[in-house]
């Protein structure tokens, strides 16, 4: 992988053995960056940058036509490729004038492209080609936040393996931004609730499709997540990611079906979603409930075992990554052994280690222990730089 001007970065170019990859350094040394870098070739968005600009190091971005790039070159199973994303100033008309290239720094905005073996793509014909499944401390959010973390935990995970669902993602989210905006015009009369029809016919058509696709990965992710659970727990208690859909619909969800019911809603709701001005069923106010033993984790797990939730929920992910593709996501771990019991920090490394690729940071390596250390692959990062720890002193 090779990194230039990212983040921390100015340059730095580095080949990763298989195995587990152990990035260790004091706080805000660069390890999330490292991670940040992988996950964005492989899901072709960063898991939290909120403008390209913020992923420009500071120091480039002063710099008239700064340029960034990721790069990294890929083994996998269907051949080695190539990835690429470059970050540049977007729009020439922002090109800076020697007055005012200070006020650049602070406003230039940047846009990525990626290229696939060299090749231009769109970022959504990206995703899938190199499949990941980041764990973060903050992953808590999974069980405790909003009905949104859970949609995106979904379509990220369905997005990998398929790109019709990624593209129907977004003609779905095009649509619906038109139809709300039908909705409000219609409220100030300035359009007559007959043109809702086209909208709902075409809300539906991507809507049903999604919500199929949605229930199928929730049932096979199920199968997965439940005795992954147990195992983690050391409990019986069964683990169950309930979908909760806009409207209610039977177990069994086709697309047909989809489609007549949130056809029946969208004609029920009409009038109210008129008056709110905005559109108020569809799979964009999906939810999934995680229970336990048919509770509601959220209102009744404990923070410990909601840790376990999520942990089961994420190896649940890269295994139905690993089975669909015939192809290892790689582990992309930020943080997260700290927060685990001694216990649980093994039984995860031990499922870790099953994946060709994991990559662990942490700021304190001694609580892996020195056996489980000299097993891994260890690399000290520090402030733009990530070199192997020598092995003498491993
Ligand atoms: N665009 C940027 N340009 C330059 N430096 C940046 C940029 N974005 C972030 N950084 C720097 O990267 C560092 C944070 O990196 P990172 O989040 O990877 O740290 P970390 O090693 O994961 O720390 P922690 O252990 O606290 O999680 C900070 O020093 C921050 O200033
Ligand atoms: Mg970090």
């Amino acid at each position: 992988m090779s990194l230039v001007n990212f983040r921390s970065y100015e340059n730095l170019s580095l080949e990763f053995p298989e195995g587990l990859i152990l990035l260790e350094g004091a706080n805000g040394q660069g390890k999330s960056n490292l991670l940040e870098a992988a996950y964005l070739l492989a899901i072709a968005k960063s898991n939290r940058a909120s403008a390209d600009r913020e992923m420009v190091n500071s120091q480039a971005r002063a710099v008239p036509h700064a340029h960034a790039q990721i790069m990294a070159d890929l083994t996998l199973a269907d051949g080695d490729v190539r990835l690429q994303v470059d970050f540049s100033v977007s729009g020439a008309s922002l090109a800076p004038s020697s007055e005012s290239e200070a006020r650049f720094a602070e406003t230039a905005t940047f846009h990525k492209s990626f290229r696939v073996n060299g090749v231009g793509r769109r970022a959504s014909t990206v995703v899938g080609i190199l499949n990941a499944v980041m764990f973060r401390a903050e992953d808590l959010e999974l069980v405790y936040g909003t009905p949104s973390v859970r949609r995106r935990y979904l379509d990220i995970l369905i997005s990998q393996l398929d790109d019709r669902y990624l593209r129907s993602l977004q003609r779905y989210q095009k649509i619906l931004a038109q139809r709300n905006h039908l909705l409000k015009r219609i409220r100030q009369r300035s359009a007559s609730s007959d043109e809702l029809q086209f909208w709902d016919v075409e809300l539906v058509a991507e809507g049903a499709f999604i919500i199929e696709q949605r229930a199928n990965a929730l049932s096979s992710l199920n199968a997965i997540a439940a005795p992954l659970h147990s195992e983690l727990g050391g409990v019986d208690d069964r683990l169950e990611l309930v979908y909760r859909p806009s409207v209610d619909m039977p177990p069994e969800i086709t697309v047909d079906i989809a489609a007549e019911i949130l056809t029946e809603g969208l004609t029920e709701e009409r009038d109210r979603e008129i008056a709110q001005g905005f559109t108020t069923l569809g799979p964009h106010r999906d939810d999934v409930e995680p229970q336990i033993d048919g509770m509601e984790a959220s209102a009744y797990a404990s923070r410990g075992q909601v840790r376990t939730i999520v942990l089961a929920m994420k190896l649940a992910e890269a295994e139905h990554l690993k089975i669909r593709r015939g192809q290892e996501p790689v582990l992309l771990l930020d943080d997260v052994l700290s927060e685990l019991d001694a216990n649980r920090r093994a039984l995860i490394l031990d499922k870790a280690s099953l994946y060709q690729q994991c990559f662990i940071t942490t700021a304190e390596s001694d609580i892996i222990g020195p056996e489980r250390l000299s097993r891994m692959n260890r690399f000290d990062v520090a402030i733009g730089s990530v070199r192997p720890v020598p092995t003498t002193t491993q």
